[in-house]
Parts: C-alpha cells; sequence; structure tokens
C-alpha cells in the first residue's frame, strides 16, 4: 500500500515536471520567434539602406560621366577646356626637387634633343620639354632655355637681358616676371623640377640697359 502511494507521488511529480518543461520550451521558442522577427527587420532595414546608397552612388557616376560627355560634346575636351596643373600627373606624383648650379643647368638648353630642356625664373627650375618647338635651340623663344633669364620676361630685351638680375625694375616689371612663374607652374605640361643657386649680382655692376625696342619672339611653331 505504502509503496503504491510513493508511486502515485512520483508518477504526478514527474507529470508535473514534464508540463514545467513543455512551458518552458514552448516560452524558449516564443521568444526565439521573436528575436528572429527582430533580427530579420533588422536585415531587411539594413538591406534598404544599402541599396539607397547603391542607387545614390549610381546617381552621381551617371551625372559625373554626363558632365564629361558634354563637355565633350560642347567643347571637344573632357574637362570642359581646362588646361591647368590638376591635370598633370606631375602634380599629384611630384618628382624629388632638384638642386642646380647654374652651369648643370646650362645642359639644359635645348640643344640636345636626347635631353630635357629647363629653363629658370627667379631660382625656380621648370621642364619645358613638352614645349621643345619653341624652348629648343633655333625655337621662337630658345633663349629662355638652360638658364635663368628673368630680366628678359617683362622687358622682353631677348639678347641684352638674359639675366636673373632684376635691379632697377619697378613692382609692376617683377610681378610680371613671377606672373611667368606661375604660367609654368601652374601649366598642364609644364612642371616645377627644383631651383637654381644663383651667383650673386655684383651690386657695383652697371644696371642692363633698356634695349627700347623690345623684340618681339614669334614662336617657330
Ligand atoms: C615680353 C615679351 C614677351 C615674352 C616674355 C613672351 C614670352 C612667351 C613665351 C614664354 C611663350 C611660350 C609659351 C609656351 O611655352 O606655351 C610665348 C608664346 C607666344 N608668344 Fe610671346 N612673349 C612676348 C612677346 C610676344 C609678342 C610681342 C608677340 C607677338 C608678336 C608674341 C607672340 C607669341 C605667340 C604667337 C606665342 C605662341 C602662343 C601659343 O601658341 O600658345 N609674344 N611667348
Amino acid at each position: 500500500m505504502e509503496q503504491q502511494k510513493n508511486i502515485k507521488q512520483r508518477t504526478s511529480k514527474n507529470r508535473a515536471g514534464s508540463d514545467q518543461q513543455v512551458e518552458n520550451n514552448e516560452s524558449r521558442t516564443a521568444s526565439k520567434g521573436s528575436t528572429s522577427r527582430h533580427s530579420t527587420k533588422k536585415t531587411a532595414t539594413k538591406t534598404a539602406t544599402t541599396s539607397t546608397l547603391a542607387s545614390v552612388l549610381q546617381g552621381l557616376v551617371l551625372s559625373v560621366l554626363f558632365v564629361f560627355l558634354a563637355s565633350y560634346l560642347i567643347t571637344d575636351s573632357w574637362f570642359w577646356g581646362y588646361k591647368g596643373k590638376y591635370l598633370n600627373q606631375r602634380y599629384w606624383f611630384p618628382p624629388k626637387e632638384i638642386v642646380f648650379t647654374q652651369k648643370e643647368l646650362a645642359k639644359y638648353d635645348g640643344s640636345d634633343p636626347t635631353k630635357n630642356i629647363y629653363l629658370a625664373i627667379r631660382g625656380e627650375v621648370f621642364d619645358v620639354t613638352a614645349g621643345r618647338p619653341y624652348y629648343s635651340k633655333g625655337g621662337g623663344y630658345g633663349f629662355f632655355s638652360g638658364k635663368d633669364a628673368s630680366r628678359a620676361y617683362t622687358t622682353g630685351c631677348f639678347q641684352t637681358h638674359l639675366t636673373h638680375d632684376l635691379r632697377g625694375l619697378t613692382p609692376a616689371q617683377v610681378a610680371d616676371v613671377d606672373g611667368w612663374a606661375s604660367f609654368y607652374r601652374n601649366h598642364q605640361k609644364y612642371f616645377r623640377v627644383g631651383t637654381v643657386i644663383l651667383d650673386p649680382i655684383d651690386p657695383n655692376s652697371p644696371i642692363p640697359e633698356d634695349c627700347r625696342q623690345p623684340v618681339a619672339a614669334k614662336p617657330s611653331s
């Protein structure tokens, strides 16, 4: 009798236990369901954001392409006729600066067709090889090559002012010379290569005389 009672008690306890487990399992499944629903929602939001970004990017790329194409059709140039330094790869990847002596610079005067052509303005050296027809020996502006002839850039005295001596020039004339330096610095095809160590000007030497009749130098090409 006692034994039967014990068995009954154990059976009902077991039943209660398994009921509890079922309840636990159900509630776990329910919470799992809500988590997965939550993460599905998150993934959907993520996908929507990504596709919005993709279409914005696509729109941007198409607009840029359209601008370039329109430029080419209207101006015959991909960049609306822009010809500045930003199109020169040397601007983005500048070569190592070179410091020249005047003698070294003279080797790049355009007389050797296998060598680059350099010229200097106020001590700044530029590579003008891309303009070889102008700057080679015999070219319209060949006298500027291989030297710093700053003075001649403003006076136009292409025979007597091929010097870096700027004494006696007005501030406007000096600005004119600087204007040429920036012309070469910001050019699409020319670029700065370094500097030249210039001989000091003897303050007791005479200031170069004005040539009065500046010779217009027409480039040969
Ligand atoms: C102070 C006087 C002058 C200086 C310093 C000077 C300087 C220059 C330089 C450095 C260039 C070459 C530009 C390059 O590398 O692309 C050039 C080009 C040119 N210069 Fe002069 N120049 C002067 C006066 C004149 C005069 C008076 C004339 C007119 C007869 C003239 C006609 C030209 C022409 C037609 C070009 C070619 C432009 C081109 O095709 O891009 N220059 N000048």
